[in-house]
């Protein structure tokens, strides 16, 4: 395969590779916030929900790894993109690897894709920490249910900070990188492109401000708003 078809050597290859971990990676962001928004169910409904995920152990081994995969290509395959598309316009400004010319307030939103991706990943590290790995000496995952456990590591003070902001940062990195993918992928018109910025702003919004209202309901429920 020559050099311009392979895709991950040539820059369309990698930009397509990278729009396709995105779009799977969306669909997991759809799935894991369905699940946890049982939490506003009650602990019976997120309880069942999280023993019965478990109860599929070889099926969720297998969830892991090609998640790990999704998230380590995207990863390493955007910032490859970036460090090229830099070196190449010579200019410490140029990390854009997109045409589009999203702005908000007249920032470019292209222009934050990597570090945006960065906060990102540094959030999920915690994240894995606080869930995963149960790594938090100051919880005793032992003696908790996953619903206990969610609400314990959602009003903790590292846990409040590092959520609040990953998610809103997450909205900004989807902000551009769903209607962009798209745009990638070939789903694009003239006659529609405006349909489309505004479904993947939406979705954006949806999925950051879905994530961070768990944060805000389990410190107000923990403060006895949810007390009754
Ligand atoms: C307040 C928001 C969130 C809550 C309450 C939450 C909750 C959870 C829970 C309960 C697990 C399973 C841990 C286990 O039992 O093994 C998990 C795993 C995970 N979460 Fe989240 N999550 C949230 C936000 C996010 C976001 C925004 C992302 C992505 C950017 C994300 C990515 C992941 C990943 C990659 C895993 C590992 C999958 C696995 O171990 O099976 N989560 N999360």
């Amino acid at each position: 395969m020559s050099r311009l078809t392979s895709p991950t050597s040539s820059t369309v290859g990698q930009k397509i590779l990278v729009a396709c971990t995105g779009l799977l990676l969306c669909g997991f962001l759809v799935v894991h916030l369905a699940g946890n928004l049982l939490l506003f169910v009650g602990p019976e409904a997120y309880n069942a929900y999280a023993h019965k995920l478990h109860s599929y152990e070889p099926l969720v081994k297998v969830a892991e790894v090609v998640l790990f995969l999704l998230f380590a290509s995207h990863i390493v395959l955007a910032v490859r993109l970036s460090i090229r598309n830099r070196r190449a316009r010579g200019s410490a400004y140029a990390m854009s690897v997109s045409k589009r010319d999203d702005r908000i307030l007249g920032v470019r939103l292209d222009y934050w894709m990597l570090p945006t991706g960065l906060v990102v990943l540094a959030f999920l590290l915690l994240h894995l920490v606080d869930f995963t790995w149960e790594l938090r000496p100051d919880v005793t995952y032992a003696e908790l249910e996953p619903y206990e456990k969610a609400l314990a590591l959602l009003t903790s003070w590292p846990t409040i900070v590092g959520y609040s902001v990953g998610t809103i940062i997450l909205g900004a990195h989807l902000l551009h990188g769903a209607p962009s993918l798209l745009q990638t992928l070939g789903i694009n018109h003239p006659r529609y492109n405006k349909c489309i910025k505004l479904l993947g702003g939406l979705f954006a919004v949806v999925i950051a401000l879905g994530f961070f209202s768990l944060v805000l309901w389990a410190n107000w429920f923990e403060h006895g708003g949810g007390h009754g």
